[in-house]
């Protein structure tokens, strides 16, 4: 498994980090199995597999129940798992125990939080041993302040984002989620600081890049950001299930090769 050094090292080397989202137990044996660097359980899993619009009604036991689910299928793979809303950003105590509960009862190798306002807590967390990934540009959980734009399009925005990202490096951030922001920005932020960058939509100038299982895998989704690519094809599923449906239906399934044959009904006449 690597380690938060190893992440660092590879920053260092100038060798891109992969991480991609994973929300259950074979999502995550199918990601640590192709290599992956890291799994996020991004909140994500709200529409990935809750079938919510948002991540805003995602709950802390949401993100126990599968983060632990993921750390089963991922034994050996570095695995971050999202704060989600209203789990942070409250008051510290809080803010601390959420943490600690996500960060313990999953068994990750590190927490992720939304917001630059978290710099006081992401130190909190440093002293008390919780690694946190914290993420910045376009943050999802408030869609409801600042829908899914394009982040720090303004010299003043994007100098802000600079700094925050700066600030979150001194505060103890082992890594940086940039979502939605130009490539230009982000390939100077990931210059600018020693922690690995991992951008979404952020171009190709970052430490690494995370996108999300179901997105590069095409599951039954009507919109796609511009920043997916997609890499294989899971709508196949349904014309399997489809078949299966009409075998069924007209007999053809079970044949004799799934059949149990032992002629026990003669023995009993
Ligand atoms: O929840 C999530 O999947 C995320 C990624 C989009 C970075 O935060």
């Amino acid at each position: 498994m690597r380690t938060t050094q190893d992440l660092f090292e590879m920053k260092r080397n100038g060798e891109k980090i992969t991480m991609l989202t994973a929300y259950d137990y074979p999502s995550a044996k199918q990601v640590e199995k192709a290599d992956i660097d890291t799994i996020l359980v991004g909140d994500s899993l709200g529409m990935t597999v809750l079938g919510y619009d948002t991540t805003v009604q995602v709950t802390i036991e949401d993100m126990i129940h599968h983060g632990r689910a993921v750390r089963r299928g991922a034994p050996n793979t570095f695995v971050v798992v999202d704060m989600p809303i209203g789990s942070v950003g409250i008051s510290m105590e809080q803010d601390l125990n959420n943490a600690l509960k996500i960060y313990q009862s999953t068994n990750a190798n590190a927490i992720k939080a939304e917001g630059a306002h978290l710099t006081d807590f992401v130190a909190r967390c440093k002293q008390i041993g919780i690694p946190v990934v914290a993420h910045l540009g376009l943050t999802p959980q408030s869609v409801g302040v600042m829908g899914y734009s394009v982040q720090a399009k303004t010299k003043d925005a994007a100098t802000q984002l600079i700094e925050d990202c700066k600030s979150m490096e001194a505060a103890g951030a082992i890594m940086i989620v940039l979502e939605v922001i130009p490539s230009d920005l982000a390939e100077t932020i990931s210059q600018s600081v020693n922690i690995p960058i991992i951008g979404i939509g952020a171009g190709n100038g970052t430490d690494g890049q995370v996108l999300v299982y179901h997105d590069i895998l095409q599951y039954e989704q009507d919109h796609r950001a511009k920043f997916v690519k997609v890499y294989g094809d899971f709508s196949t599923g349904v014309a399997a299930i489809r078949q299966y449906n009409e075998e069924v239906k007209s007999g053809v399934f079970p044949s004799d090769e799934f059949t149990y044959k032992a002629k026990i009904m003669d023995e009993l006449k």
